[in-house]
Order: C-alpha cells, then sequence, then structure tokens
C-alpha cells in the first residue's frame, strides 16, 4: 500500500518536535512552547475537583452546560458589553482549537479565500486546508507589525469569504490597535466578510487595551469571537473554548461540532462558569504576573546582546537575531541550553520571518530568570 501524509500534516509541527526532542536530550530550557508551568488560581482549580464529585462526568449538551453558556454571556456583557443570547449565540467548544476548525468547516465553501494575517497560530492554516478553502496571507512585519493597507486590499479576493483574525496575536505578541481593527471592519463591510476573531489572549494584556472586533460599528452581526479558559486562567490542558456571535454564525460551528466532539470536558465547563465569574482582582492577577514575566525576560534577552521585539500582550516576545533563525534556535540549544522556536515557521512567507525568533515567558519567575542567565552566559 502507498499512502501520502494529508495535506494539512505537519504544518509548523515539525520543529516543535525537534526542538521539544532536543531539549529532553540536552535537559535545555524549553521556552517554545505556549503553555504555564504552574496551575491557575487555586479557586478555579477547587470548583473542577467539585464538579467531578458533584457527578459533572456524562456527556454536556452540545452547545455546552447552560451555566458555562450563561457565565460566557455574563463575561462578553462584563468586559465589552457585548449582549449575546446563551442558548443561540454562544457555542461551547473543546478549546479555542476546535471552534477556530469548526468554525472554518461550518462557514467556509471548499475553493473559498480566507483571508488571515501571518505569522499566524499553526492550526490556522490546518483548518484552512481542512476546510478545502485557500489561505491568503496579510504578512506582518516587525518592529511594530502594522498591518499594511495595501497587503490587506490585495488579500481580499473575489472568492474571500472570511477573514480570520487574532489579537492579541500568537506570535507576534501583537495588540491591535483601534485603527487597525478599523481598517479590517471597513475591509469586511465593504467586501461583505465574515470575520472569525481568535481573541484567547484577550486578558494578558500588558500595554494597550484589547479591543474585540465586534463592538466596532457593523461588525456584531458578521463576527464570530472565539476564546477560551486556558490562557486566561492558566489551565491550557482544559481545552474550554467557546464561540459567541449571531446565532447564523454559531449554529454554523454547532453543526460541525457535532461530528467533530459531540461535546467534552463537562467537569470543567462547570469550573469554567465559576472562573469565568471571579473577580477583577483575579483577571488582573494573572495579568500582572505574566507582565513581570514578559519584563524580566525581555531584560535578559537585551542584556544578551538580542533586538528585542517587547510583545503587548500574550506568552510570547521575539528577538531578531539578525541571521537564519532556524540554524540560530538550533545553535542555542547546544550553546545556551535554552530552546526557543524560529517564527518563520508560522509564515508563509519565510523570507519576512527569516531571523525571529520567539520565546515563551509564561514559565516560573526562576525558570525565566535562568533562562537569561544562561542566554546571558552564552
Ligand atoms: C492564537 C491561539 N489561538 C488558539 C490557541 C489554542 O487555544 P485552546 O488551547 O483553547 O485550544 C492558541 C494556543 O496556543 C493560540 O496561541
Amino acid at each position: 500500500m502507498t499512502f501520502t501524509a494529508s495535506r494539512w500534516q505537519g504544518f509548523g509541527t515539525t520543529i516543535f518536535t525537534e526542538m521539544s526532542a532536543l531539549a529532553e536530550r540536552t535537559g535545555a530550557i524549553n521556552l517554545g512552547q505556549g503553555f504555564p508551568d504552574e496551575d491557575g488560581p487555586a479557586e478555579v482549580l477547587e470548583a473542577a475537583e467539585r464538579a467531578l464529585r458533584d457527578g459533572h462526568n456524562q456527556y454536556a449538551p452540545l452547545p455546552g452546560v447552560p451555566a458555562l453558556r450563561e457565565a460566557i454571556a455574563a463575561h462578553q456583557h462584563r468586559f465589552y458589553g457585548i449582549d449575546v443570547d446563551p442558548d443561540r449565540e454562544v457555542q461551547v467548544t473543546f478549546g479555542a482549537t476546535e471552534a477556530i476548525a469548526a468554525a472554518l468547516l461550518g462557514i467556509c465553501e471548499p475553493g473559498d479565500d480566507v483571508v488571515c494575517l501571518e505569522p499566524y497560530y499553526d492550526s490556522y492554516a490546518a483548518g484552512i486546508a481542512m476546510a478545502g478553502a485557500n489561505r491568503r496571507p496579510v504578512t506582518l512585519r516587525p518592529p511594530d507589525w502594522a498591518i499594511d493597507p495595501e497587503a490587506l486590499d490585495a488579500a481580499i479576493t473575489r472568492r474571500a469569504r472570511v477573514l480570520l483574525l487574532n489579537s492579541p496575536h500568537n506570535p507576534t505578541g501583537k495588540v491591535l490597535s483601534r485603527q487597525e481593527l478599523e481598517l479590517i471592519a471597513d475591509a469586511c463591510l465593504e467586501h461583505d466578510l465574515i470575520a472569525i476573531t481568535d481573541e484567547v489572549y484577550e486578558h494578558l494584556v500588558y500595554d494597550g487595551e484589547h479591543i474585540p472586533l465586534a463592538t466596532l460599528p457593523g461588525m456584531a452581526e458578521r463576527t464570530l469571537t472565539i476564546s477560551s479558559l486556558g490562557k486566561t486562567f492558566s489551565v491550557t490542558g482544559w481545552k474550554t473554548g467557546w464561540a459567541t456571535g449571531p446565532a447564523a454564525l454559531v449554529a454554523a460551528v454547532r453543526t460541525a461540532k457535532q461530528y467533530l466532539t459531540f461535546a467534552g470536558g463537562t467537569p470543567f465547563q462547570h469550573a469554567g462558569a465559576v472562573a469565568l465569574g471571579l473577580g477583577d482582582e483575579v483577571y488582573d492577577a494573572l495579568a500582572a504576573g505574566l507582565r513581570v514575566k514578559r519584563d524580566h525576560l525581555c531584560a535578559g534577552l537585551e542584556a544578551a546582546g538580542l533586538e528585542v521585539l517587547k510583545p503587548a500582550g500574550t506568552y510570547f516576545a521575539n528577538v531578531d537575531c539578525g541571521r537564519d533563525g532556524v540554524a540560530f534556535c538550533r545553535e542555542l540549544v547546544e550553546t545556551a541550553r535554552v530552546v526557543a522556536i524560529p517564527t518563520s515557521v508560522f509564515y508563509d512567507d519565510e523570507e519576512a520571518g527569516r531571523s525571529l525568533v520567539r520565546f515563551a515567558f509564561c514559565k516560573r519567575a526562576e525558570v525565566i530568570d535562568e533562562a537569561a542567565r544562561r542566554l546571558a552566559a552564552a
């Protein structure tokens, strides 16, 4: 039998596998992968424990458990003044990743074009390919990762149906400004595009402010907003996410999700309802802790003589290493015993990201400080 791997297999994953294996072999500090090495708030963990004990261990309803859908609707109102109906305009998913895939599968027809920013989170390319659609990237470049209006215009073909946005943005750490969001909103309105926005880092903003695209004039009725518990509450393994927006778009996600996983993580859905309702001080403390880590890592990278592109949000900081990022990362493991990821793997236009390297700072303070020490020594 001859078998060819699926078209979407391997997008961006090869380098992660290589770097993780290298980290394990050499005992390097892994700042490649974006997940915290400490758990989220105790009250969130206790809520999950309680949910398990209280017997919430069977399939959740397809839309998600009512308490979580109500908490998501309340969250959208509390932070952004967005009103959604928990029954028809909220869909709980298995992480934001499933929401993104289900949205693309449910909304796109084969042959449609999906406009997205590059570099992009690696599931986008796979999700677009699974839907039989084509990606039309708009390239962001350092130092300010600004959206070039001409590039945006050029990416919107006659077959464009969806604009897939991510802010705060992985891997650059950019938080889109109101002016940039207005540019995107104008493009969506002019070309009748559906916007899918991935806002998983919505609460991890250190400079500026997160503005959901759905709050811009005319956008609520054409925007599907996606987020999850993972980054906000440092529980990335819970994979509890959601999509909110107009009933027709949420129904498209629900239809695709029904045949992907149907439901998942019932106890975490119950815990999510508790987590989202916690006070501002919990949200603020998590962001404040990460801001300190960002500052420590950036200071360490600067002290090591690297040109740092300080992020406004997310878990990630980039440096411009001035040469090929892939070779730099391979060498860094040997010389400094620190793992980072070449940002070029998140670009279609690899040349645009050739000398960029991404470091994750969602790690314990002593891990970041040790990584900084090793980098400076190397
Ligand atoms: C931009 C972006 N979107 C989505 C996800 C995945 O979210 P989840 O773990 O909720 O599926 C990540 C995780 O790294 C991410 O960086």
